[in-house]
């Protein structure tokens, strides 16, 4: 069993900074991509306060394909340019979106979601995946857990 528990009172850095070590422990000795993507999805959810959707989407071709998450159904599909996650893929740039209904172009695959962050995962200079958070709440997210999903990215890039 692992037990990686998380105390949503930590400090913003703290918590980003547990939550990588618990997924590079998770990961370092695993190279099934969708088993690492699916177990960072649980941990993401377990660590974070106040998401309602964490995952990610797969580059494949010339769009964004759903991979594993946490949170409702989600669209399987996106073209590259497009929504949230389609801008970050395709600018290889974090977005943080403190309210996504005033983002142009915003995919809303659950009403709840007021907020967004999705950083890339970058391998080799190209992006192959974007990490997505959702949080009912506006303005959830800020530059310290935007820093802390890059780091999450990071250790990422060569195991999913
Ligand atoms: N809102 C995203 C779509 C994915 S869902 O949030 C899970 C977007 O605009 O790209």
């Amino acid at each position: 069993m692992y037990d990686f528990t998380a105390d949503s009172d930590l400090p913003t850095a703290e918590l980003h900074r547990q939550l990588v070590q618990a997924c590079d422990a998770l990961t370092s000795g695993e190279s099934d991509s969708v088993a690492n993507m699916a177990n960072v999805a649980a941990l993401m959810w377990e660590f974070i306060p106040r998401l309602n959707w964490a995952g990610f989407y797969r580059v494949i071709g010339d769009e964004l394909v759903l991979g594993p998450f946490v949170g409702r159904p989600a669209c399987i599909r996106i073209p590259m340019g497009q929504g949230v996650c389609g801008t970050a893929a395709s600018e290889g740039k974090t977005q943080l979106v403190k309210d996504v209904h005033a983002f142009p172009g915003h995919i809303a695959c659950d009403a709840a979601s007021n907020s967004e962050l999705v950083v890339p995962v970058v391998r080799d200079g190209r992006t192959i995946a974007v990490i997505d958070l959702d949080s009912p709440d506006k303005s959830r997210f800020d530059h310290e857990d935007a820093a802390g999903v890059e780091a999450l990215a990071r250790v990422l890039s060569n195991r999913i």
